[in-house]
């Protein structure tokens, strides 16, 4: 299959519009978003959506968000609006938050792997608003990543996965905005159960709500055969095909541990700045005090590193507050929950 590329810097006005007619027809479409690219299909065309998890390699019992362009396109894919979820959809849509609510009984089951609940995100990013309007229809959309690898968050790194597998790809100019996907927060429970952290914080949702859940599976492995609460958190994710060593602890102690092992084989992770001091290979992403900036670059810094020559990939562990918790859940999944702490 030939992979379309709809460019929205040349022409923004033609791109949306192929990507509607292809959406429209049962087509597979990648595109961007404030978090990441989604790879999309009209959410009530089964046959669509069962394409998507085809291109993607995705596991069938891992169910998609679906993408509304206005609030009036919730009543088509829900049942029932929890009161704290309308306080949240106030709060912080159209933005980077998904919230899970009883399904509607039109969306087919390949897009909820057969539970009874649909998670549903109203994207911010104008250009996204625009394609799901031109689709005419809420879109199923999953990262438009190959499953298990880190999400795009440029044209790039979907072409590089996906290319002749999907329709098309909508480009927009360099990274994502957000660069993390989507905080995902079940609201069929209550209280509310966090079940994956994103750049809308547990801190801020609780402002607006009062107490939430952080499920177990955010900060930790899940035992073997424990069912997760979101079938996406058992998989490994985000991974690089090295190895990867998330170090705790100050600068200077993980610049003297990795002088201390140098080798070409060895790639540091780190913050801007800080790679000349290290004897090994650096891949440096956002800078120290900026957690905004590290979210918006991780990904892409990952898969920096995939097409280096190297063993092992020794990165600095994320305070785990704010967005910080995004990025310190991605990492350690990425790394196989494998921390060493050096102490500050
Ligand atoms: O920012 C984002 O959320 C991006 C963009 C494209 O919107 N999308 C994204 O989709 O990250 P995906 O499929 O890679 O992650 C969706 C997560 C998975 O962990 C999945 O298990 C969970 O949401 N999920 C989806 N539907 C669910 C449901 N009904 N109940 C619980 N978890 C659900
Ligand atoms: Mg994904």
């Amino acid at each position: 299959m030939e992979t379309k590329e709809l460019n929205l810097i040349t022409n923004r006005e033609k791109a949306i519009e192929e990507a509607g007619e292809l959406l429209k027809n049962g087509g597979v479409v990648a595109i961007p978003t404030e978090t990441v690219y989604g790879l999309a299909a009209d959410a009530f065309n089964a046959d669509a959506v069962a394409k998507i998890f085809e291109a993607k390699g995705r596991p069938q019992d891992n169910p998609v968000i679906v993408h509304i362009c206005d609030r009036d396109q919730l009543s088509k894919v829900v049942s029932a609006v929890p009161e704290k979820a309308e306080k949240l959809m106030d709060a912080f849509w159209p933005g980077p938050l998904t919230l899970v609510m009883p399904k509607a009984d039109a969306v087919p089951s390949t897009v909820c792997a057969g539970l009874p609940t649909v998670a549903v995100r109203f994207p911010r990013d104008k250009d996204t608003q625009d394609i799901i309007r031109a689709a005419g229809t809420p879109l199923a959309a999953p990262s438009a990543n190959i499953s298990g690898s880190p999400s795009p968050t440029k044209a790039l790194h979907v072409m590089s996965d996906l290319k002749g597998k999907i329709d098309a790809v909508v480009k927009a100019s360099g990274l994502c905005e957000v660069g993390l996907e989507s905080t995902v927060i079940d609201m069929t429970k209550e209280p509310p159960v966090l079940l994956r952290p994103g750049a809308v914080t547990p801190e801020q949702i609780e402002s607006v709500i009062g107490k939430i859940e952080i499920s177990e599976g955010v900060l930790h492995q899940l035992p073997e055969g424990e069912t997760a609460a979101s079938p996406g958190m058992k998989y490994r994710h985000y991974a690089p095909k090295v190895k990867v060593v998330l170090v705790k602890g100050s600068y200077e102690k993980y610049r003297d541990f990795l002088n201390d092992r140098q080798s070409s084989k060895n790639v540091a992770l780190c913050y801007k700045g800080e790679g000349t001091d290290i004897g090994c290979p650096a891949i440096s992403y956002g800078l120290c005090n900026s957690p905004e900036e590290q979210a918006k670059e991780l990904f892409d810094a990952l898969r920096r590193i995939d097409k280096m020559a190297v063993n092992v990939v020794y990165a600095r562990c994320p305070k785990p507050e704010g967005i910080g918790l995004a990025l310190y859940n991605r990492l350690i999944r990425a790394a196989g929950f494998e921390v060493l702490d050096l102490g500050e």
